[in-house]
Formats: C-alpha cells, structure tokens, sequence
C-alpha cells in the first residue's frame, strides 16, 4: 500500500484555451479548482472568457449536479494570461493547443523548463502520440495523455494513455485529478489516435465522403447513426462539434502515423476547413450554427 498522501489538487494550469481548454477550464472552476488559462493572444482569451461563462452559466440546465456559480465567482477561479511563465507554480498542466506537432513541440520545450521537475503534464491529443512528447522532455515519466470528451463538464469519462514510460505515480495524480472533476479514468496504451480517435475519424471522414457523393444529406447521415444505430449524436455533427480543423489535422496526424490510406482525408472535409467552415465554433460546418448563438 502507498504511504505517499494523495494530493488534493487546487491550482491547475490549462494550455490552450480553445474549443476543448475552454470546457476544461469550466469543469475545474465547477469543481472548485483554481485555473491559469493560457493562450497566444489577448483576442484569443477574451473569446475563451465569453465562451467559458456562457457554458458555465448553461452547465446546470444540462446537469442538476452542476454548480450554480455567479459570474463573479467564475471569474475569481480563473486567471487569463498569455505568459506560459504563469503556470510555474501550478500543481498539474493540461496542454490543449492544436493539433499539430509545430504548435505543441515548442510549447512541451518552454514548459519542461519552465515547470517543477515534480509536476504532470496532461497532453490532450486527438491523435499524437504520447511517447512522442516525452520524448522531448526531461520527465518522460511525468507525460500522460488526457484525452477528453466534448463537452467536457457533461462527459464524465475520459481516455486516459499510458505511454511507454508514463509512471504508476503519474497514473495515480491524473486519477485523483480525474476524481476530483468526478470523472473515470479509462487507461489505454499509445499509438497515434488511441481507441477514442482511431476508430471516430475513420466514421466521420467516411460519413463526410457520403455526403460528398450525394448519397444522403448531413441530417439524414446522422440519422441513420442516431435512430438506427442509437448514438447520440451522428459522425457530422460530432465533426461540427469537434472542430473541422481539428478532425483534418487529426486525419493527418493518423495518417502520416500509420501510412494507410483508410486515414486520407476526404476533399469535402479539407476544402470545409479551408473555407473556414469549421463547425459550431465559426458558426458553420455541416450544419448552420449562426441564427442559434451556439
Ligand atoms: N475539439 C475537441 O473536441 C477535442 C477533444 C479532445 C482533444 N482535443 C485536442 O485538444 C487540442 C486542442 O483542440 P481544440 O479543438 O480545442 O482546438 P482549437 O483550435 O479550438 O484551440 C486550440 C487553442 O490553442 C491555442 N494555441 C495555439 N498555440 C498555442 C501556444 N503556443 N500557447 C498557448 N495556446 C496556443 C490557440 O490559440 C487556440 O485557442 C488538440 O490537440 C485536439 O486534438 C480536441
């Protein structure tokens, strides 16, 4: 039996504050954790803001066990910044930057610096590797991937992987991380898109070529995974939800990972995100988002 004690973590430091950072600051204000919300720009972190309050305003409408915080106390759990230096004295670090291994190596390299050799690093990849950060820095037994669901206050499991040199402790830090936000943690091995996202991107990429060859229209793709399959939501708009940019770049990583063709991105999907169409965030995708403020 461990004599270490378990860390109750306060202060979490959160990398990249866009589609998913902004949901994970909101479930950790929610449970009463501090947040150093970090990205590029000050345009970026007042977007996030209004995201975040408008999601935690929203949050016990969608779940009753949600808590009910004003504004003011929102606010008070999170401090914006665009200095990574800020983080130095949080207790983990979950890094959400885009998915593309330009953006994150440099972040992993200023961070491993910047951090206490003590602390955790949380990557939260669609798809790279976990070894693949690790290996850049000097706690290789401090990286775990964090991979979570969107929305992330209303999904209350996680993927969770285990790289090769990810260590039992670091395992044990993200669990009571993972427990204090009520979340389970489901440990998977590391191999570009791990089971989440090896499996989903090759339905939504083939759902979006279905629809790129007229078969059927988005609403009546997403039916068929709905009504006949019972999911809760169908491959387009789960793209939507994701992002478009995030699946094409999540398409690139998987393919450029395994060399398969199953994982070319399909025209319809890059020429959308080319476009800017890049689902519920730019307000079209699939779907049109702009009358509904969503
Ligand atoms: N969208 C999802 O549903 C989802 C789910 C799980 C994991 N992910 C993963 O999370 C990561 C982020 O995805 P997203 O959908 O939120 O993308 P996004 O494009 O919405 O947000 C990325 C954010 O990172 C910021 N950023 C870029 N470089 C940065 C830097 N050097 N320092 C600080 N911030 C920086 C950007 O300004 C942006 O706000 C990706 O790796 C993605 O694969 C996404």
């Amino acid at each position: 039996m461990s004599e270490k004690p378990v860390m109750n973590f306060k202060t979490i430091g959160v990398i990249g504050i866009g589609n998913i950072g902004s949901g994970l600051v909101v479930d950790l204000a929610l449970h009463g954790m501090h947040t150093v919300a970090v990205d590029v720009s000050d345009e970026a972190l007042a977007e996030a803001r209004e995201n975040i309050l408008q999601a935690a305003r929203l949050a016990p409408m969608f779940n009753k066990s949600a808590s009910k915080l004003s504004r003011e106390e929102i606010l008070s759990r999170i401090t914006f910044t665009t200095k990574l230096a800020d983080v130095s004295n949080c207790e983990f670090i979950i890094e959400n930057v885009t998915e593309d291994w330009n953006a994150k190596k440099p972040v992993y390299e200023q961070l491993d610096r910047i951090a206490p050799p003590s602390v955790h690093f949380g990557v939260n990849t669609s798809c790279i590797a976990i070894g693949r950060v690790a290996a850049i820095t000097k706690r290789p037994d401090k990286i775990v991937g964090m991979h979570f669901m969107n929305p992330v206050h209303m999904k209350p499991t996680v993927e969770v992987i285990r790289g090769e040199s990810t260590s039992q402790e670091t395992l044990d830090a993200v669990k009571q991380l993972l427990g204090q936000l009520k979340k389970e943690a489901v440990v998977v091995n590391d191999k570009p898109g791990f089971v989440s996202n090896r499996i989903s991107h090759l339905f939504m990429n083939e759902a979006a070529s279905v629809f790129q060859d007229g078969v059927a229209t988005a609403p009546q793709i997403d039916a068929i995974f709905k009504k006949c399959f019972g999911h809760k939501m169908g491959p387009l708009e789960t793209a939507d939800l994701i992002g478009i940019d995030t699946v094409v770049r999540s398409l690139d990583v998987l393919y450029d990972s395994y060399q398969d063709p199953k994982f070319r991105c399909c025209a319809v999907l890059r020429q959308m995100a080319d476009s800017g169409h890049y689902g519920r965030k730019s307000g079209r995708g699939f779907y049109d988002y702009s009358s509904k403020g969503s």
